[in-house]
């Protein structure tokens, strides 16, 4: 999907997910204008009703969603219909066990849960062709339609396949990518541990072995494999449904789970992308909540930040809208007065511009009576419609913000390669982690907005010289096209900072015989003359930049610089490289790279984004405290301002200029303070 394809809502509005298949049929007329009157104007449905569309094989009926869909026209209901791949009925479990998917030790996963197919069996690929066709061609005519859901989160509750269709496709993937089993061999390095295959009949997807550490280049090539399967099986679907779309509708899926090229797929298969939107699982992961420097529920909008580079203009498919739990796990508090606005706003300030609550009315039976939707099991108005129905109000007088980009002051790249072999590769994936999460906390601390820019096949230069400053911060495994686009847009201008491990590794996950950054080191100047882990017993590394002592993180590569016009900015404070370079800086054409040996901390990304003018950049307009965050999307010359009260306690923010407040459509200016959990959008 080209960028200037995407479908684009034309209003900002709110939806709901809604399960006709779980209540009275008599309840729906009433839950419809109940939705209507609070503002909800779409529901998404059907993503786990197979059988009411196909009861035993082959056996279609349609009466039961045509008399809701003739409900939602008559009540002016909009429906984003689904297709129902990830609940597949007992009766095809049953008769094609090999549709399911299986645990490593080769035990099947069974019915009673969901998601528990494989993307791979024949017979599964064929019976969700025949009834997404069936519903496909049976429903997409509906004028209530409005778009297309695609099964439900995919790779959700695993990411791991190994049923036998799975190894069997594996296969095939690796014939074509290899051609010859000496390739693969040579690719995967099987020398090592004497693990040479002789015949394509002895690889599988990764089976029990003495601690699961199966050969990692193997390892990283079934993941690729997992993000091909998932692409093609939406692909699929989707290929089915665009013979019956009607113009103007939407295909889209929901969620965002690792293992899979979500870009891709996008490109491939949809039209829009929409995200599943948890703040409150945040909670589970804060040691604790109430320290100020813990972003808790904000965490979530570094999920809306990848989401966005999936899709600049998305949409939340699941916004939570209550206390979330399983009858077998106990996750996070209901949201507090306030919070479940809050949460709303945090969606639309990234790049929302549909959000729709999970769900309507908490399930009263199944393994989520515990994950709460707007209404309780009373089905009475409570607090949480309430809110709703405020924020449905409130709406209209930020509309001009539908379809406006948001602004960040710098970017951070990614690549799937990397991403995946962080799967693989401990070392990776702590170091990745650790100054990823450090970096997005230092730019909401600091206000200081950044966008997550993946390098994909196709990705030009020009799209990188729209971000000053580009963080890349541990691409271990590095390519010739990836160093040549970057090196293009460093003359172009750019700053490029890299941190340690830059340049390890190549495609296949092996290392390289050259010194790191391996193939930047043209463009650095600069070279890894030896690294080190900090271990527990080592004294935290610093560096000195400047007048500054700033921390070096969990990794330190000591550095040289090679070229002369290589400038040593920073060097390690302790330790037997004390002296030794941990920053180097070199100019190139317009722009300039910086090579840092160490991971990123919230101090050194600071100093970072201070060296490079990208800190702080909306300072001149407004002033406010650490625990609220800002967000500035732009459209048509007009840029609007959200800014946003994750804290329990109100907060005062300065204006420092005079903007409009577009709730009240009055200029504002000077102090302002926001309620908890309140929440602000200035035209500026
Ligand atoms: C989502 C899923 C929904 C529901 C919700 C609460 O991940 O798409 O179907 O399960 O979580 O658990």
């Amino acid at each position: 999907m080209r960028k200037d394809q995407i479908f684009k809502w034309d209003t900002l509005n709110l939806g709901t997910c809604y399960y006709p298949e779980h209540w009275d049929r008599s309840l729906w007329e009433d839950d419809m204008k109940r939705m209507l009157d609070a503002g909800i104007k779409t529901v998404r449905i059907a993503e786990f009703a197979w059988n009411k569309f196909e009861p035993s094989e082959g056996c279609f009926t349609y009466d039961f969603f045509d008399e809701f869909l003739d409900a939602a026209k008559r009540l002016g209901m909009k429906v984003i219909f689904s297709t129902p791949s990830a609940t597949p009925p007992a009766w095809l479990t049953e008769k094609y066990p090999e549709v399911l998917n299986a645990r490593m030790d080769g035990v099947l996963y069974r019915h009673g849960m969901r998601r528990h197919y494989n993307y791979n069996s024949p017979k599964y690929r064929e019976l969700v062709s025949r009834i997404v066709d069936k519903i496909g061609g049976h429903y997409a005519g509906h004028p209530a339609v409005i778009g297309w859901q695609i099964d439900n989160e995919l790779n959700c509750e695993t990411s791991d396949f190994y049923s036998e269709s799975d190894t069997t496709a594996f296969r095939s993937f690796l014939k074509n990518r290899y051609g010859t089993l000496d390739s693969l061999n040579q690719v995967w390095g099987t020398v090592f541990w004497n693990q040479t295959y002789t015949d394509w009949e002895e690889i599988h997807v990764p089976r029990t072995t003495i601690h699961n550490s199966t050969n990692p280049h193997e390892v990283l090539d079934y993941i690729r494999f997992i993000s091909d399967s998932a692409v093609s099986f939406c692909r699929m679907q989707s290929d089915i449904l665009r013979k019956y779309v009607k113009p103007g509708d939407f295909i889209t899926t929901n969620g965002m789970f690792g293992r899979l090229d979500n870009h891709r797929m996008t490109d491939e298969a949809l039209d829009v992308y929409t995200y599943d939107s948890y703040p409150n699982f945040a909670y589970c992961l804060s040691a604790d909540p109430k320290e100020p420097g813990n972003l808790n529920d904000r965490w979530w909008s570094m999920n809306l930040t990848q989401t966005r580079s999936i899709c600049p203009h998305f949409g939340i498919m699941e916004q939570q809208s209550g206390a979330n739990g399983w009858n077998t796990r106990m996750e996070a508090p209901a949201p507090k007065p306030g919070q479940l606005t809050l949460w709303a706003m945090q969606s639309i300030a990234h790049g929302a511009d549909y959000v729709s609550f999970f769900r309507w009315r908490t399930c009263i039976m199944g393994t989520e009576i515990y994950w709460h939707g707007i209404l309780d099991y009373d089905n009475r108005d409570n607090r949480k419609l309430a809110e709703v129905k405020e924020l449905s109000r409130r709406l209209p007088a930020i509309q001009a913000v539908t379809g406006s980009e948001y602004k960040a002051s710098f970017g951070v790249l990614r690549d799937y390669d990397n991403e995946w072999d962080s799967d693989v590769d401990v070392w990776h994936s702590r170091l990745i982690r650790s100054s990823e999460n450090e970096i997005f906390k230092a730019s909401q601390l600091s206000h200081s907005p950044m966008d997550f820019v993946y390098l994909l096949d196709d990705t030009d230069v020009n799209e990188l010289c729209r971000y000053p400053v580009l963080f890349y911060p541990h691409p271990l495994i590095l390519t010739q096209k990836r160093a040549d686009l970057l090196k293009q847009y460093v003359e172009n201008g750019g700053t490029l900072v890299i941190g340690a491990r830059t340049g390890q590794k190549d495609i296949t996950g092996k290392c390289v015989m050259e010194p790191m950054p391996g193939l930047l080191r043209d463009l650095t100047g600069s070279s890894v003359r030896e690294y080190t882990f900090i271990g527990p017993a080592d004294d935290p590394q610093t560096m000195t930049w400047g007048a500054e002592q700033l921390s070096t993180g969990i990794f330190s590569d000591i550095l040289d610089p090679d070229a002369p016009d290589a400038e040593v900015l920073a060097v390690y404070d302790r330790d037997f490289y004390q002296g030794s370079a941990a920053l180097v800086k070199r100019d190139c054409g317009k722009g300039k790279v910086l090579h840092f040996g160490g991971t990123f901390t919230f101090d050194n990304v600071v100093q970072f984004l201070k060296y490079t003018q990208a800190l702080s950049p909306w300072e001149d307009l407004v002033c406010l405290p650490e625990n609220c965050e800002i967000a500035v999307r732009v459209k048509d010359q007009k840029q609007y301002l959200f800014v946003l009260n994750y804290s329990w306690n109100a907060q005062k923010i300065c204006l420092k200029k005079s903007v409009r407040d577009m709730d009240s459509g009055l200029a504002a200016t000077g102090e302002v303070e926001l309620p908890p959990f309140g929440t602000r959008v200035y035209e500026i």
